[in-house]
């Protein structure tokens, strides 16, 4: 055994204490600190000794000492009844220390495994000590077993820590992808924002000024090749001031400002005249008021999904559900088009549903897709709206 490993043998009769030491000292590893194996002869002075030398046993600790490796597995072997208390008093008092509110270690699975020495245990009470916690019990003729046994606590404390702190890991490694992509989103935002105003002021103004100008050409000219020239032109111009329009709605959703219900039909409305496709959309009012991050992921969400839908789903139907019932804002997107695979969400290249998930979280809701192939396709965004302060608009 390499792995750090703390015991503690607490027992009174000199009969016993020279015996379960030496068997205890072939636990730790040969290289190890002499404080790895201490031996008290009262329940008083090993809580004194688990103060010191475990995080988890003393006043101040937080749950936040108790997690990681800093915890080493500690092997307490007590003998029982001792001068001053119970096993079962040292496994009730252990138990406290390490129970749920604090830590997800466990007596006997995790951090701390109890082996229970004693000259008058009884089979009720060996079934006692068991089902409190203990990791196995054992008389004075069975200590040969003291050594596998203890191997074995230790191995399944060192398993079980090894485990938590995998779960430790991923938890922090998912939280922090969860904060990136919120960082990311709002960045991708305010810079479409931006591209939005310098499209807009820019290219926009350049566009009109070039407009005018125009105009004042065929007010001024009598020469139909000149005005035939700039009326051309004057269309271009218009056709350019349309296109510069429509990617400054994409970029910044302006219609946004309208509110989502309208924003919703703007969408269902500029499908329908790409596609052809019908897209109803039913509201369960006229406004429904989102703080402005919400109703931005809901729009993102709904863009996308018509995109998809005129890309994949070759349905003769679109309906867009909006409700904010019972402080929950429900938007569903649902097409009766071919469907889809649920392999396809795993697409390596398809970003786009994956998106939007990551999307929904940032603002505290999820998301749902229901497909069957042949049946079509559903997205569903659910955002709870009541716990959530409207923040300013950022774009
Ligand atoms: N409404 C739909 N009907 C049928 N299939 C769909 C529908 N929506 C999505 N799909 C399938 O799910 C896949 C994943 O969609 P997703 O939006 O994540 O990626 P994508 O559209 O392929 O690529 P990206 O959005 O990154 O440009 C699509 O490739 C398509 O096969
Ligand atoms: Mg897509």
């Amino acid at each position: 055994m390499t792995e750090p490993v703390r015991c503690l043998h607490i027992e009174h009769k000199a009969s016993l204490k020279a015996r379960v030491f030496d068997t205890l000292s072939g636990v730790v590893p040969q290289n190890a600190p002499v404080q790895s194996l201490i031996q008290v002869h009262s329940w008083e002075q090993a809580r004194e000794w688990l103060a010191l030398s475990m995080p988890w046993a003393s006043q101040s600790a937080t749950g936040a000492t108790l997690q990681g490796a800093a915890c080493e597995p500690l092997l307490l072997v007590c003998a029982d009844p001792l001068s001053d208390a119970t096993a079962l008093d040292v496994i009730t008092h252990l138990s406290s220390l390490l129970g749920q509110d604090t830590t997800t270690m466990t007596m006997g699975q995790g951090a701390v495994a109890v082996l229970v020495v004693s000259e008058t245990l009884t089979t009720q009470r060996e079934e006692q000590l068991l089902r409190s916690g203990a990791f196995d019990c054992l008389s004075p003729q069975q200590l040969h077993r003291l050594r596998p046994s203890a191997a074995r606590a230790l191995a399944l404390c060192h398993a079980q820590q090894r485990a938590l702190l995998a779960d430790q890991d991923r938890a922090v490694t998912g939280q922090r992808l969860a904060e990136l992509t919120e960082h990311l989103q709002a960045s991708i935002e305010q810079e479409r924002a931006a591209i939005a105003r310098e499209i807009h002021d820019d290219i926009g103004g350049a566009l009109a000024a070039v407009k005018f100008d125009l105009a004042w050409v065929s007010r001024h000219s009598t020469d139909p090749a000149m005005l035939a020239h700039a009326s051309a032109a004057s269309e271009m111009v218009q056709h350019a001031l349309g296109a510069s329009q429509r990617i400054m709605m994409n970029l910044r959703p302006a219609i946004l400002d309208q509110g989502l219900v309208a924003s919703v039909q703007w969408l269902a409305a500029g499908f329908e005249r790409r596609t052809g496709v019908r897209a109803t959309v039913r509201a369960s009012s006229d406004t429904i008021d989102t703080p402005r991050d919400v109703a931005m992921v809901a729009y993102r969400t709904a863009q996308e999904a018509m995109t998809n839908i005129s890309k994949y789903a070759h349905c003769t139907q679109v309906r867009i559900e909006l409700t904010d019932t019972e402080g929950v804002l429900t938007l569903e997107i649902s097409d009766n088009g071919c469907g889809m695979a649920s392999a396809d969400l795993h697409k390596p290249k398809a970003f786009g549903i994956k998106g939007l998930t990551e999307r929904a979280r940032t603002v505290g809701g999820w998301l749902d897709v229901g497909s069957q192939p042949g049946r079509g396709t559903a997205i569903t965004l659910s955002v709870p709206l009541s716990r959530r302060a409207a923040p300013e608009a950022s774009t």
